[in-house]
Order: C-alpha cells, then sequence, then structure tokens
C-alpha cells in the first residue's frame, strides 16, 4: 500500500494540491462558464506533482531516448519545477539546459532546485508563455542555439491558444539547430476505451480541463498535426501513463 502511496504521490499533489481549490470554488462545471477559474490552479504544486508522476512513471523511457544521441543545448517547454532540466544535466555533464514556464510559482521553485543542485551556471530560466517567448528577438538568439526540445504534458495547452499546425511551424522555424523534438502529452480517452478500472486519473485529467475548457486532442490529431507541419515521427512509447505518449520528431 504504501509503495502504491509512494509511486502516485505526484498525482496526489497534482490533483489536490494544484486543483483543489478550483474545486472547492467550482464544484460544478456550468458554474465555471464564462469566469476565470485558472487562476485558482496553484501553478507550483501542478509542476510538482507532474515532475513527480513523471519521474514514477515515465522518466527511464525519456531518459533512454535522450541517451541515443549527445545532447548539448537542451531546452524545455513548459519547464515547471525545472527537474527534467537538471537530471538531465547531471545525466550530461556538458549540458546546458533553458526552460520556460509562464507559472511564476512554477519558476520560483525551479530557481530554488536549480541554487540547490549548484546548476544556475548551466540553466537558465524565464517565465513566459511559450507563444509569447518564441516572438522575442533575444530569446529566439539563445532558441536557436538549442539542439535538443523537450515538452511534456504542455502541447494540449499552447494548442489551445494557437492552431496546432501553426505552433509547430513556428516551433520548427524558432528552433532550426534542433536535432529532435521530443513531445510527450496526454490525450482524450477515446470514449469505449474508458471503464470502471480506468485509473482516477484518467478521469482527473479530463475534467480538470473540462473544468477549464481546456480541448484535449486524441492520439491520432497529433500524428495528423505533425505530418501536416513536417515533422517525421521517429518513435512512439507509450508512458505507462493512460493517453499519455512520447513522440520523438524530426
Ligand atoms: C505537466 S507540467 C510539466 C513540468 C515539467 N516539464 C516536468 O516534466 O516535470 C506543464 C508545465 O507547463 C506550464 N505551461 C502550461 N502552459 C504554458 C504556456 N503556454 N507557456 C509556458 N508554460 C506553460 C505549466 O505551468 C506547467 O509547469
Amino acid at each position: 500500500m504504501v509503495r502504491i502511496f509512494k509511486k502516485n504521490i505526484g498525482f496526489f499533489i497534482w490533483a489536490v494540491g494544484g486543483y483543489g481549490e478550483l474545486f472547492r470554488k467550482y464544484p460544478y462545471p456550468i458554474a465555471a462558464e464564462g469566469e476565470g477559474c485558472h487562476a485558482f490552479a496553484l501553478g507550483g504544486n501542478v509542476a510538482q506533482g507532474s515532475r513527480l508522476a513523471n519521474q514514477s512513471f515515465m522518466w527511464d523511457i525519456i531518459t533512454t531516448e535522450f541517451r541515443r544521441h549527445p545532447i548539448k543545448r537542451v531546452a524545455d517547454l513548459g519547464s515547471g519545477n525545472a527537474g527534467a532540466l537538471i537530471s538531465l544535466c547531471k545525466v550530461f555533464p556538458e549540458a546546458t539546459g533553458i526552460g520556460i514556464d509562464v507559472s511564476a510559482k512554477a519558476i520560483d521553485d525551479a530557481q530554488r532546485n536549480i541554487l540547490r543542485h549548484g546548476l544556475q551556471d548551466r540553466i537558465r530560466l524565464y517565465n513566459q508563455n511559450v507563444l509569447q517567448a518564441v516572438e522575442d528577438p533575444v530569446l529566439q538568439q539563445r532558441f536557436a542555439q538549442a539542439d535538443t526540445l523537450m515538452t511534456f504534458i504542455m502541447m494540449h495547452d499552447l494548442f489551445n491558444i494557437e492552431d496546432p499546425i501553426w505552433v509547430l511551424k513556428k516551433l520548427r522555424s524558432t528552433f532550426p539547430n534542433v536535432r529532435e523534438f521530443l513531445i510527450a502529452d496526454t490525450f482524450i480517452s477515446e470514449e469505449q476505451s474508458l471503464s470502471d478500472e480506468s485509473p482516477i486519473f484518467v478521469y482527473g485529467f479530463e475534467y480538470v480541463h473540462s473544468l477549464m475548457k481546456i480541448k484535449l486532442f486524441k492520439k491520432s490529431d497529433y500524428e495528423n498535426y505533425f505530418a501536416a507541419a513536417g515533422f517525421n515521427i521517429m518513435a512512439t512509447h507509450y508512458l505507462n501513463v493512460p493517453n499519455t505518449y512520447l513522440f520523438v520528431l524530426q
């Protein structure tokens, strides 16, 4: 029991710590109509929970993919508490990282984590919306140096702001030297696949996004968007969490 709890602690922090206040304010989806319920999501807890879930379920698969090529400069879009960048800097002693996150609280936590690991000379963070950051000429120069790009469970957020194919083409042109794009995301479950056995995370993820009016996409939507934006899918890995996959794109 303790082992199961430990493995799932990330989901617990994500749901209760990240969105508990939102549930309290908006017990019924209808109440969220037209109101800014996003303000009640606690970005620091969302980022911390995501990182822990990422570590428990996905990180081994993701680092195996990273180890295929040496990486020097990695960009993490939606970098959360910088756990992924810190971990990569330890695996690749030559690597430097650049992280972008829209949540000021996540960035504060990330700065503290980076200092604690003594990586302040190797990881730079920016508290920005990715879609604004890609228009910033100073940041564009830094992005042009990245050879690897990763983004975990965040692409659906960008696809809700701008047209998905435009977003992907924009990332391609903003990161001209990136050899591999590692994009992990959670999709909407196909109706027939939901059952009483489905892990509660599936319901929580879909409920929170429906409450915040953030559309979730199907796996096949991503595959079509990647193709339309000119990407080749080199590999697809299931990440041990329902409806959650890593795409390796070139
Ligand atoms: C699921 S968390 C992943 C955190 C981290 N990459 C990890 O794997 O642990 C997604 C992160 O994306 C950030 N995010 C969401 N939309 C964003 C946007 N438009 N621009 C920048 N960051 C965003 C959130 O604040 C959150 O920290």
